[in-house]
């Protein structure tokens, strides 16, 4: 467990974990903005809006688009850790890859997709 992950609450903050950056921040209209110049190092982030009780994982594309998944378990709704080239549920071990598609059960759905966007330098993740 990250010692910086649910540490002090700042809005549009970047902190770190280990090797996964986490960036925390809010909801604004059912929309999260993120810089881009957050994957000038890295093409995953872990994304923590302060309204929202779970992360969402956002990583960058090769073709530059941005990939958003909520990292809710479709089993029982636990938190989601990112591993390698997926998500892990460390409950009942279910296991995602980088798409949202299951590889390993007791879940049986895909992770939640949401749509993103890019608006001067902000990447948007639209959250309905
Ligand atoms: S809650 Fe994730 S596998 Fe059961």
């Amino acid at each position: 467990m990250c010692l910086a992950i649910g540490a002090g609450m700042v809005v549009g903050s970047l902190s770190s974990c280990a090797t996964l950056p986490v960036y925390k921040t809010v909801t604004a209209n059912n929309k999260i903005s993120v810089p881009v110049s957050l994957f000038a190092q890295s093409d995953f982030q872990i994304i923590q809006p302060k309204d929202f009780y779970y992360n969402i994982g956002l990583r960058k594309e090769k073709d530059g688009t941005y990939t958003a998944l909520l990292l809710k378990c479709t089993h029982a709704d636990n938190q989601l850790t990112p591993m390698g080239n997926g998500f892990k549920c460390n409950q009942h071990g279910s296991a995602f890859d980088q798409e949202g598609e299951v590889k390993q059960g007791p879940a049986e759905r895909s992770l939640k997709k949401y749509n993103t966007e890019i608006i001067s330098g902000q990447i948007i993740i639209h959250l309905s």
